[in-house]
């Protein structure tokens, strides 16, 4: 008797043909009648107040319907309560149209609303705000002086502060025979998703609104408006089946949901609003970060003396808070170590987690600090890890759930021709070309949380599974059809998982690589619910067909039970509903993870990155010819997928060695290159071979599924790899992010 497995199989994204003909409709794509258009005026100034707003003439462009400001916003009865969205940091959160004050750059100060989007955008070109401008601060270095801790809140539950010290650092980094001191600095950078932010507000009557919306999060944004505008939760439906990227942006609310909203209820009119990709650079992002790292060793190569400090950028209204510092000492188990992360508020927008928020920027650090030690110790760079190898988490002092990190390394090393390394630099040469090879660990910490899932089996033989969790495009609509067919034995064809939709039971904002633990263990636990359900039906079916068996006697397969000892004994479970009166059966299930097992356990996803560069001698030009990434995931659920979340990892790891970096300007206190021509990312011809390999590991501690996460663990090793190629290539060690032409001339 054998039982159908899909989980472990590559299948195509379900959506994926609606997706590339272009039938799949994203947030600003729904066709909808007496539509009206809104456009946001932002901020020309970064820090004041406005002293007053000229509205004559935007109202006099034909199709204006209203112009919305702090001065005549509707009236809204929660409008200053603290609780904002699920990824929202300490602090009192930024409202838009909340008063006249103006705290950072593009804030968002007013928007027009028309009958038709070009009237809406050159209404809003002719409105006129003048202000009254305010000394700001808006740079990090100059206010270094300004750090201290982060204030704690939910946020630092998630993504905890860095331990208490352990040892003796400063003396054990004096006794040490091998020293290596770095001072790093990376600058912001934005998320830009292909889809920008966008919201359609359907008013469909007596206070009653369906919600298009670019989000992370369908409960997350219906949790939001509720909350702001004082509806009931039963009155606000947030869809979001399609998200054209989130990569973090879209964790938390964007200021297009509230303003389309607003003009709905206070219009009484079918809204929408969205931004252009210049607005896209008007809320957060990765924080401008500086570190500073100490690591000394003894002569074996011995690892024995950590220091990592962070210094990272907040707003002066929020305390935006992630894990740089905390990784090194968890993969590395020296015994003297000192920690230390301090936030500096600027006049700035609060910044918010992108993909790999801090253990991308902390492991840039980490692991060419740790490549620079193997350098000066004379020891290839992954025998010296291998010498500093964690088979325990000492930070902690608590054993690992699972890590297959050794392995990721043997076949990442192997894949790659690690061996063909030549220590000094400058010694491979292509034509005018340098050629280096770099590596990098990775680590990813798993984070659990409770889900909710509904399944229903119908008349019509289908399998129906419902939670309002999205899909950001990396297969979580895939990947939960897998898990859930699985369950009961079906097909892919017979299950239908109904998502990105707030009316479905309650999911989590969709980030933090936890999707696939914390959903896939809530579909899997309503399945076997349902499962057991079923079951008990047919127990009691006329003639009793199934006899005395118990659960573990059966299977369930290709639609139906069947008793395992005689398969002849087969009963569809189409027949069990029938016996149900023709009534689909269903169930609601949470999964809440045994925090008192894990707590027990470090849990966190490993890779190994190999990567070969060529730097053109004269013109400093960098290119990425060849790159492995090996990963321990714990059980991957489609490796298709899978791939694809690893690879896009990866690219986004050249552009945080390479490319990527928003530029501020400290005297204007603006951002100055918001537009995809000018802020760089790889493109094609900036990727070459990229490799994935998935080292076996199945994870018993975390999740019923065995799953720990692939969002994010594919970007962490692939920036430090990047770097520590270029300085075996070069023998130049840059510590200033992205790496720039002039560096290395
Ligand atoms: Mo991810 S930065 O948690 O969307």
């Amino acid at each position: 008797m054998k039982k159908q497995n899909s989980i472990g199989q590559p299948y195509r994204r379900i959506e994926g043909a609606l997706k590339v003909t272009g039938r799949a409709k994203y947030a600003a794509e729904y066709q909808v009648e007496d539509l009206l258009y809104g456009y946001v005026v932002n901020s020309k100034i970064t820090k004041g107040r406005i002293e007053s707003i000229d509205e004559s003439a935007t109202r006099a462009v034909d199709g204006v319907v209203e112009v919305f400001h702090h001065d005549n916003r509707s009236s809204l009865p929660r409008f200053d309560l603290l609780y904002s969205d699920m990824d929202a940091p300490p602090g009192s959160p930024f409202r838009p149209l909340y008063d006249n004050k103006i705290q950072f750059a593009g804030q968002p100060v007013a928007f027009v609303v028309a009958e038709t989007f070009e009237a809406a955008r050159y209404a809003a070109s002719l409105l006129t705000v003048h202000y009254a401008e305010e000394e700001f601060d808006v740079d990090l270095k100059a206010n270094m002086d300004k750090a201290r801790d982060p204030s704690k809140g939910l946020a630092t539950f998630i993504k905890p502060l860095p331990p208490g010290p352990r040892g003796d650092f400063e003396k054990a980094y004096a006794a040490a025979d091998e020293r290596f001191e770095g001072k790093f600095h990376h600058g912001s950078q934005h998320h830009n998703p292909m889809e920008m932010f966008a919201t359609t507000t359907v008013y469909e009557g007596d206070g009653k609104l369906t919600i298009y919306d670019k989000t992370q999060g369908t409960s997350n944004s219906q949790i939001y408006v509720s909350n702001l505008f004082g509806l009931s939760m039963s009155d606000v439906r947030v869809i979001a089946p399609f998200v054209g990227g989130g990569f973090g942006s879209g964790l938390r609310p964007q200021y297009q949901l509230v303003f389309s909203v607003m003009a709905a209820l206070e219009l009484k009119r079918n809204v929408r609003v969205s931004m252009d990709r210049r607005q896209m650079f008007t809320f957060g992002h990765r924080p401008e970060t500086f570190q500073h790292t100490r690591f000394g060793a003894t002569k074996d190569g011995t690892l024995t003396a950590i220091n990592h400090e962070a210094f990272a950028e907040t707003s002066n209204f929020e305390d935006y808070n992630e894990v740089v510092v905390n990784h090194a000492n968890m993969l590395y188990p020296a015994d003297n170590v000192t920690l230390d992360y301090k936030l500096i508020p600027l006049d700035r927008f609060t910044p918010m987690d992108m993909r790999a928020p801090g253990g991308s920027t902390g492991m840039l650090a980490i692991e060419t600090t740790m490549d620079q030690l193997a350098d000066q110790l004379d020891l290839d760079p992954l025998e010296f890890r291998l010498r500093n190898y964690a088979e325990r988490d000492v930070s902690s002092d608590k054993p690992f759930s699972s890590k297959e990190l050794k392995e990721c390394y043997r076949q990442g090393a192997e894949r790659f021709g690690w061996n063909e390394r030549q220590p000094t630099a400058k010694k491979v040469r292509r034509g005018n070309r340098l050629v280096g090879h770099g590596m990098s660990s990775g680590i990813w910490d798993v984070i659990a949380l409770p889900g909710k899932a509904t399944a229903t089996f119908t008349a019509e033989g289908k399998l129906i599974v419902e939670s309002a969790v999205t899909d950001n495009g990396q297969g979580t609509y895939t990947v939960m059809t897998q898990i859930a067919a699985d369950q009961l034995g079906l097909p892919l064809e017979s299950v239908s998982f109904k998502y990105g939709d707030s009316k479905h039971p309650l999911s989590p904002i969709q980030g933090g690589s936890y999707t696939t633990g914390v959903i896939g263990s809530a579909v899997k636990a309503a399945c076997l619910k349902l499962k057991d359900k079923l079951f008990h039906l047919a127990q009691i079916m006329d003639g009793y067909p199934l006899g005395d068996a118990l659960p573990e006697d059966t299977i369930f397969t290709d639609g139906a039970i069947i008793l395992k000892k005689d398969p002849s004994v087969r009963i569809p479970l189409t027949d069990i509903i029938a016996f149900n009166r023709g009534e689909a059966v269903s169930v609601s299930k949470s999964n809440v993870p045994n925090l008192l097992k894990i707590k027990q356990y470090t849990r966190a996803a490993h890779a190994a990155t190999f990567v070969e560069v060529e730097v053109d001698e004269q013109l400093g030009v960098i290119n990425v010819t060849r790159a492995v990434t090996a990963v321990a995931a714990g059980k991957i659920m489609n490796p298709k997928t899978a791939r694809s979340q690893i690879l896009g990892g990866m690219v986004w790891g050249i552009s945080m060695a390479l490319r990527e970096e928003t530029l501020l300007d400290n005297n204007l206190g603006k951002y100055v290159n918001t537009d995809l021509g000018e802020y760089h990312i790889p493109v094609h011809a900036d990727v070459h071979q990229l490799d994935v390999i998935f080292v076996p590991e199945e994870d018993r501690i975390i999740n019923e599924l065995g799953a720990k996460g692939i969002g994010e663990i594919g970007v962490i090793s692939m920036a430090p790899a990047i770097v520590n190629a270029v300085y075996n290539a070069t023998g130049k060690l840059v510590k200033v992010f992205p790496i720039k032409l002039g560096d290395l001339l």
